[in-house]
């Protein structure tokens, strides 16, 4: 075991690609352009917290809390069930929200701190908080305040959108939180169809030998992202009905003594796996990422 323990970030496959998952107290940046996933990942990672007894804070500036719950719940995820139990949201409305970085944020999070339980902080998207100045120097002061306020609860996830096209160079205006943060992460959608269409990188993440390459991901409905971050090895036979697959993977999950959570997964993932492709390799990488061994 590593003498730091490490938080898994709750999207299966990535923790392979960061030694185990992200730092205590650190801030990440989570880069991608519009339906990257970026929302989608904020909340898989903030899930992950919240069924392992952690807790959850949700900062928007932009959309209310229920709007993030109803949206959380088209992609699967139910929120609701935790909302003022173990999710929490701070909604940062309003024109002044320098002043509530300032000074309403460093009270909210004080009398949080002094609890003292494990807590994943999500702030998405961080883009209006770049776009509040113009001032190079401000934006540099607000967002390294709101990192320094935040990680005194645990692992700060923001997301900030890009505006390049695939393949370009990251545009100048997202260089500074990435700069600031102690990980980022990168997430591109290639529009060419089939399985693992979009792919994730590392850009950086302090203190880990981390995944150089450009992993692709997916979507699954229930589960969320799914990272291939090696070459999977299947079973050969790859014709059978999803259905099939589906519950053989079930079977298997219980025999190998699966948390209920985890079945629920894959439930929740056969009932909305639409693609004409099989599940086979999303679910062996979900298996990986729980520890579950699975003999082909
Ligand atoms: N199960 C799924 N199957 C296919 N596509 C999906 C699935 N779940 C989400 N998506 C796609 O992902 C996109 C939404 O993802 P998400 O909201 O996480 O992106 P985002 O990066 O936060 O976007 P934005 O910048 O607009 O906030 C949608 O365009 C949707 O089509
Ligand atoms: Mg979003």
């Amino acid at each position: 075991m590593a003498d730091t323990e490490k938080v898994a970030s709750g999207i299966p496959g990535l923790d392979d690609l960061i030694e185990g998952g992200f730092y205590p107290q650190s801030t990440i940046v989570l880069l991608g352009s519009s339906g990257t996933g970026k929302s989608t990942f904020a909340v898989q990672f903030l899930m992950e917290g919240i069924e392992q007894g952690e807790q959850a804070l949700y900062v928007t500036l932009e959309e209310p809390p229920e709007q993030i719950m109803r949206e959380a719940e088209l992609m699967g995820f139910d929120l609701r069930k935790y909302y003022e139990k173990s999710l929490f949201f701070i909604h940062l409305k309003g024109k002044n929200f320098k002043r509530m970085i300032e000074e309403q944020l460093p009270q909210l999070v004080k009398a949080r701190a002094d609890y003292n339980i494990p807590t994943r902080v999500v702030i998405d998207p961080m883009t209006p908080v770049i776009w509040a100045t113009q001032d190079k120097l401000e934006q540099r002061e607000l967002i390294g305040k709101l990192f320094y306020t935040l990680k005194e609860l645990g692992v700060v996830l923001c997301t900030v959108e890009e505006h390049s096209r695939p393949g370009e160079t990251i545009g100048e205006d997202v260089l500074l939180p990435i700069y600031l943060s102690d990980g980022a992460v990168h997430l591109e959608y290639y529009p060419i169809g089939g399985a693992f269409n979009r792919t994730l990188k590392i850009l950086k993440m302090r203190g880990v030998h981390h995944g150089e390459g450009v992993y692709p991901y997916l979507f699954a409905r229930g589960v969320g992202i799914v990272v291939r971050a090696s070459p999977v090895a299947m079973a050969e036979e790859t014709t059978r009905s999803h259905t099939k697959t589906f519950e053989e993977a079930l079977k298997t999950a219980q025999a190998l003594k699966a948390p209920a959570r985890v079945l629920d997964r894959i439930r929740l993932m056969e009932k909305n796996w639409d693609y004409d492709y099989s599940p086979e390799e999303a679910l062996q990488i979900l298996f990986n990422s729980y520890g579950l061994k699975r003999s082909a």
